[in-house]
């Protein structure tokens, strides 16, 4: 499974990315509002940066919502660095935007997608990843991890190439759960990351074995 960091802070791709663990990174408008980027050329030069930190797919995503203004604004987002792939929302513009982009040769991440109907439409259209969001249907009392498998049984049985971008993680349990599920990808904030280091009987064993080591050093 690769590791994707879910983020536009750079400070925190290059902590992930020094860690060598690192394999892409995807965005969202939220995201990227969040580091306070405003203006088409600090956003082009925020992607760049981006692409040119990280050796691996970088997910930039349309704001547009028709298929004229999807399709010109991912070609616009594709041609600013070859690791770029254009997210595109899971709706009926974005859907004939995705085949449009698949038909000429530019990657796409299905965006938004809730049910396994939706990766099965993303699928069809030739999307690269699809990115369900496990955390938001969680926090719906509904269960995200769930979706993941449903997606995997679907895609194995059809031979859909699609990969399923497991996304919205929470928790560094999260992402143990979507390697089990067989997800291909887990989009993840650093702390989940960071997360799956811990462990108390390790602290305590390190502990124990640095002291027996000063009686012998
Ligand atoms: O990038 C899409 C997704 O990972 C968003 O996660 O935490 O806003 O539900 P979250």
């Amino acid at each position: 499974m690769k590791f994707f960091l879910d983020t536009a802070n750079l400070s925190q791709i290059k902590e992930a990315n020094d860690l060598g663990i690192l394999d892409g990174v995807t965005t969202n408008p939220s995201l990227m509002a969040k580091e306070g980027i405003k203006g088409k050329a600090a956003i082009e030069k925020h992607y760049i940066d981006i692409c040119n930190m990280v050796n691996g797919d970088i997910s930039a995503e349309v704001i547009s919502t028709d298929f004229d203004g999807i399709v010109a604004e991912g070609k616009y987002l594709a041609a600013l660095h070859k690791n770029i792939v254009v997210k595109v929302p899971m709706i009926k513009e974005g859907v004939k935007a995705m085949k449009w982009f698949t038909d000429n040769g530019i990657r796409t991440n299905c965006t938004l997608v809730f049910s396994a109907g939706q990766a099965i439409l993303a699928a069809k259209a030739g999307a690269k990843y699809v990115s369900p969001f496990i955390g938001r249907i969680d926090d719906t009392g509904w269960n995200g991890m769930e979706l993941i498998h449903q997606i995997r049984q679907i895609y194995t049985v059809q031979g859909f190439k699609t990969e399923i971008l497991a996304a919205s993680i929470r928790n560094a349990n999260h992402i143990t759960q979507c390697a089990e599920a067989g997800a291909d990808v887990c989009t993840c904030p650093l702390d989940s990351i960071l997360g799956l280091l811990k462990h108390p009987l390790t602290d305590i064993g390190l502990a124990k074995f640095l002291e027996d080591a000063k009686k012998f050093v």
